[in-house]
Order: structure tokens, then C-alpha cells, then sequence
């Protein structure tokens, strides 16, 4: 089976063609194409989003054509090989996903091929189910890239149920609890910011262009972590909710009271190793407060399987340290984390998620939702 993924939910415009193996059903990516408009959001503090949806509906066209040459010269050769059209359809920005759902609409219609809407945090924890492209990574020291390639530097294992998957994103921060493909509840989630959402606005203090995660973990490489002792709201509650926007408010406080300035790029040579030890000192806090509620979910729940998802499933430290704890403390259970871009928003993990939950609509029926959360059933 073959699947066109489409994304647009946010800045991204990109499309993906995966396939399954018909004997062994994994899924391999044959090409994935994104197109991001994030450099020109990087100085605003956050996606804009009448520029983001612009820029779409610039690159949507010349985005799926190039996904899709791989399998034909033209888009009716190309479209003649795939089964299904699978489009994320909500959460998201409503201008953002229209892009992207009236143009599967349009393919479907031209095509007549099913579409498969999917929900765009499903498609971050469907990221895992994708086979690993560079399993071979060997790690090198001080190699950013390969330490993450390392962790799944192994054959392709089954990911085993219960599940139990950590999606970490701009917008959400949820602990979900999968039995099956079909029996998924959501145990935990954030009070107020997201993780994602957390390191930006932080970076935002710290004159860090948006999004900030990854400059963030570049810089926290040279800081003391224990520089500053921050709050880690809710690390001993009962429940698996999280909250960040304490940690936000405290960083704001100590800018005051401390009177950092960035944004003066004298004050911020003379300063970079304070700006190491703040980034060290927040994403050490983070880190430390989304693996202790993980593992205290994945315990009590007895999951066979802890799998990351989202955007900052990208942070190396975070992996490190998640798999050094399941290790540890969990030894039976097996630890999941998609490829570096597969972290990140791209289509791949949209169709992935299509192979999964394939309720084929037609294409009349499929409408964005911008508000969705997790559609269970
Ligand atoms: O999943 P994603 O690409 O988009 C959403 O669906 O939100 O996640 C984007 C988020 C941003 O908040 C960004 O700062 C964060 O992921 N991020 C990281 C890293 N790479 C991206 N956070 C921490 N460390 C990283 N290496
Ligand atoms: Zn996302």
C-alpha cells in the first residue's frame, strides 16, 4: 500500500509518499519534501499566521509534485501508484490546514482516490512506526547529528503494547496510553504551556530567534545545569499533568531582577556563559520534569513500550537522559524515538498515522478542525 502524506498545520508545507512492505507491513519513506516559512516568523516571537498560510498556498503545488515524482513523471502517473491521500486536518492554524485540505480534496476529486483525515499529534506518535532510514549511524563524539541517529542505531524492532507515548510539541505536552491502534486514551497533559512552547517563550527572554528549542540545546552544551535551581511545578502530583509556565515566569523574573539584555550584542559577549548556564539550567528543568512524570506513568501503567514524539523529541538531552532512566528503572521495556526530521512537522508521519487509522471519507466529507484534540473513540 502506498500513501501520499500532506501537512500544512502551522508553518510547514509538506508532503510525503510511504509505503508498506506487503509481507512485513513496515512502513519505509520513499521521499519526503518540506518547505518551512519559518525564517520569516524568526524575528516576531511565533508563527504569523496570514504569512505562514501565504506561503503555503505558494509551495503546496511544486511541494507534492516533487514528493510524488518519485513514483511517475506526471501527477496522473504518479497519483495512478498511490491508494490513499492522507491530510492532517486539525489541530492547527485554520488558514494553514485549509491549504492543505483543499488541495487533497482537489487531488482526491481529480484522482479519485480515498482520503484518510488525520490528526496531526497522531501523526507524531506515528513517526515511530516509521522504519528508521540511517539505523547504521554510528555515533562520533561531538556530532549533534549522529548522537540522536545513534539512539536508533539498531535493527527495526516491533513496538510492543501498551504503549505508553510522550508527545512534546510547541503546542502540546501529553501523556497518552495506547493498549492498541484502536483503544487510546490520553492520562496526562499540560495545565498551561506546552514544553515546545516553554523553551520558545524563554528564548524570547534570552533574544533567541523562534522557534528557540534547538539554539537552546546548542548553547545549554556549554552550561551548568545547576547553574539555577528552578521550579519544576507539579514534579510530585499525583497525576501525569505537567505545567511550564512557572519555570517561563521565574526565568522572566530573574531577566529583572538580574537586568539581562540579550538583545545588546555587547552585553551578550561579554555574557555568553551565563546565556550557557541559563539554557542548561531550563532545559535541565524540563528535561528533568517530563522524564520523572513519564517513567511514574510507564510504571504504573506496565507499558512494554515508552515511545517520544514532537518537536522536542528532537533534544538529544532529552533522549539521553529518558532512555538512561527506562534503563535504569524500567529494564523490560523498550524506548522509541522517530529520526531527528521525523520530530519535527513533516508528512511523513501524517501518512504513517493514515496506515493506522485508515477511515476513509470522501472527499466531500473532510473539513479542517482547527480546535481537535485527540479524537478517541
Ligand atoms: O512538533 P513541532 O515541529 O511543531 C508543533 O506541532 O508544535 O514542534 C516545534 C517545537 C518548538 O517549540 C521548538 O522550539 C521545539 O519543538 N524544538 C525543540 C528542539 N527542536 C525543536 N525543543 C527542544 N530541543 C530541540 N532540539
Ligand atoms: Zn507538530
Amino acid at each position: 500500500m502506498t500513501i501520499l502524506g500532506i501537512e500544512t498545520s502551522c508553518d510547514e508545507t509538506a508532503a510525503a509518499v510511504v509505503t508498506s512492505d506487503p509481507k512485513t507491513k513496515k512502513l519505509s519513506v520513499i521521499s519526503s519534501v518540506i518547505s518551512s516559512s519559518l525564517p520569516l516568523h524568526a524575528t516576531t516571537g511565533g508563527i504569523i499566521p496570514e504569512i505562514a498560510a501565504r506561503e503555503q498556498v505558494k509551495y503546496i503545488q511544486p511541494v507534492i509534485l516533487r514528493a510524488l515524482s518519485i513514483l511517475g513523471d506526471n501527477l496522473s502517473t504518479a497519483m495512478s501508484k498511490v491508494d490513499a491521500i492522507a491530510v492532517t486536518y486539525g489541530p492547527g492554524l485554520i488558514g494553514s490546514l485549509l491549504v492543505g485540505v483543499e488541495t487533497a480534496r482537489t487531488l482526491a476529486f481529480l484522482s479519485q482516490k480515498p482520503i484518510i483525515p488525520v490528526n496531526h499529534l497522531f501523526g507524531h506518535i506515528y513517526a515511530n512506526w516509521l522504519k528508521p532510514q540511517r539505523a547504521q549511524g554510528k555515533e562520533r563524539s561531538g556530532d549533534e547529528k549522529n548522537k540522536h541517529y545513534a539512539l536508533n542505531a539498531k535493527p527495526y524492532t516491533e513496538i510492543h503494547f501498551p504503549v505508553l507515548a510522550l508527545v512534546v510539541s510547541g503546542g502540546h505536552t501529553d501523556l497518552v496510553l495506547m493498549k492498541s491502534h484502536e483503544d487510546i486514551k490520553v492520562i496526562g497533559g499540560t495545565r498551561d504551556d506546552a514544553a515546545g512552547e516553554a523553551f520558545d517563550k524563554i528564548g524570547r527572554l534570552l533574544n533567541i530567534p523562534y522557534p528557540a528549542g534547538q539554539m537552546i540545546a546548542s548553547l545549554a552544551e556549554r552550561g551548568d545545569p545547576k547553574a539555577f535551581i528552578l521550579p519544576r511545578p507539579m514534579i510530585g502530583s499525583q497525576d501525569f499533568d505537567f505545567s511550564f509556565s512557572g519555570l517561563k515566569t521565574s526565568v522572566m523574573n530573574l531577566a529583572r531582577t538580574q537586568k539581562w539584555n540579550f538583545s545588546d550584542p555587547l552585553y551578550a559577549e561579554k555574557n555568553s556563559q551565563l546565556l550557557s548556564d541559563i539554557c542548561a539550567s531550563v532545559q535541565y528543568t524540563i528535561i528533568n520534569v517530563l522524564t520523572k512524570k513519564t517513567i511514574k506513568a510507564a510504571k504504573t501503567h506496565q507499558v512494554r513500550s515508552i515511545i517520544l514524539g514532537g518537536g522536542v523529541a528532537a533534544n538529544t538531552m532529552l533522549n539521553l537522559t529518558l532512555k538512561q532512566m527506562i534503563e535504569e528503572l524500567l529494564p523490560k521495556t523498550s524506548f522509541f524515538v522517530p529520526e531527528k526530521e521525523l520530530c519535527t512537522d513533516n508528512a511523513a508521519m501524517i501518512a504513517a498515522a493514515g496506515f493506522f487509522h485508515d477511515k476513509n471519507v470522501p472527499w466531500q466529507n473532510v473539513t479542517c478542525d482547527p480546535e481537535l484534540y485527540y479524537n478517541l473513540t
